[in-house]
């Protein structure tokens, strides 16, 4: 009986080791998807942020102007333009190639966060 026992623990421990709650899978999805991170861009939650502000010369008289590259807020947005969105990025955004089970869990994931503030 008491080999049952061990045998049944060790079981347990061995699988909640690989078991991770669907934020935790979320928030890595949303960190880390493909090697880039949505966060480094859009912020931690989804709410648009800054990426860097550069300084640009007219070609014509010369002068320095300062600009600014931001990603927008996408954390409110509904499910079916977040998709679109994400499948056909063109401008300085990469191309991911989600699935769709992919990007509906970072879906419900900054809409969890969002509501979590
Ligand atoms: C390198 C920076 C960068 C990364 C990384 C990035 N984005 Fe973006 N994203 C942008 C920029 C900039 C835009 C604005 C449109 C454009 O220039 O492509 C954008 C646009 C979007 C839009 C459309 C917003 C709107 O209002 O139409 C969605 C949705 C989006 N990103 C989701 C994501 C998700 C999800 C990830 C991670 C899988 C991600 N982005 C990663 C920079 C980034």
């Amino acid at each position: 009986m008491s080999k049952f026992l061990y045998i049944f623990l060790l079981f347990c421990a061995l699988n909640a080791e690989d078991f991770i709650s669907k934020m935790e899978y979320a928030r890595m999805l949303y960190q880390n998807p493909r090697g880039i991170g949505c966060n480094k861009c859009h912020g931690e939650n989804g709410e648009g942020k800054l990426i860097a502000n550069y300084k640009q010369k007219d070609t014509k008289n010369g002068k320095l102007s300062t600009l600014s590259l931001s990603a927008p807020q996408i954390n409110n947005m509904d499910f079916e333009s977040f998709k679109k969105s994400i499948n056909k990025s063109t401008g300085m955004m990469p191309s991911y190639f989600l699935t769709d089970a992919e990007i509906l869990t970072l879906y419900e994931y900054l809409q969890t966060k969002k509501e979590q503030k």
